[in-house]
């Protein structure tokens, strides 16, 4: 079963100031859609130190197999999220981030100012959503029906036969 973090990153979520809908909507995506464990859940200010020592702790210390961070990714002075990642990525994943943007910008213009950045640390997937809830399930809605694929092949579970047998069937 994949294990999953939701790290809710909002200094007005952090002070209790504002209800976290985002987080539970990830929750709630993954755990129907993917049969996966939601084993973590934080909501933490945009500080990017605790940022980085979150996911660093969840990646090596929880060894979650996705960690889907929400929020921050915009251009508002405190959004450092995708800094807190690029640090602690080994592996940058783009594909992910290029679909997001790319189908949110069919809905919104505004999809172009997400920063967000996806990439991996040792067997742990980390991926910034926007932070609305709005953008988070247009945006998790994209990249879902690769990630089972993408862990798997993570994992080291898919072996180069059921690589193959994964290949999009050739157009007649
Ligand atoms: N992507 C989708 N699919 N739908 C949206 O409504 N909002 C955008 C963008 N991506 C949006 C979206 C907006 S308004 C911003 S500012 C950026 O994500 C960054 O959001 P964040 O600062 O909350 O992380």
């Amino acid at each position: 079963m994949i294990t999953v973090g939701v790290l809710t990153i909002s200094d007005r979520g952090a002070r209790g100031e504002y209800e976290d809908k985002s987080g539970p909507v990830i929750r709630a995506i993954v755990t129907e859609r993917l049969g996966a464990r939601l084993v973590k859940y934080e909501i933490i200010p945009d500080e990017i130190e605790l940022i980085r020592s979150t996911l660093i702790n969840w990646a090596d210390e929880a060894g979650l197999d996705l960690i889907l961070t929400t929020g921050g990714t915009g251009f508002a002075p405190r959004d450092v999220t995708p800094e807190a990642t690029r640090a602690v990525i080994e592996r940058e994943t783009p594909g992910l981030t290029e679909a997001m943007r790319a189908e949110s910008l069919k809905v919104t213009p505004h999809a172009m100012l997400s920063r967000a950045v996806a990439g991996i640390r040792g067997h742990t997937l980390i991926i910034n959503l926007p932070g609305s809830p709005k953008a988070v399930r247009e945006n998790l809605e994209t990249i879902l029906p690769a990630l089972p694929h993408g862990l798997e092949l993570l994992q080291g579970l898919a072996g180069a036969d059921q690589r193959h047998e994964h290949k999009e069937p050739v157009k007649e």
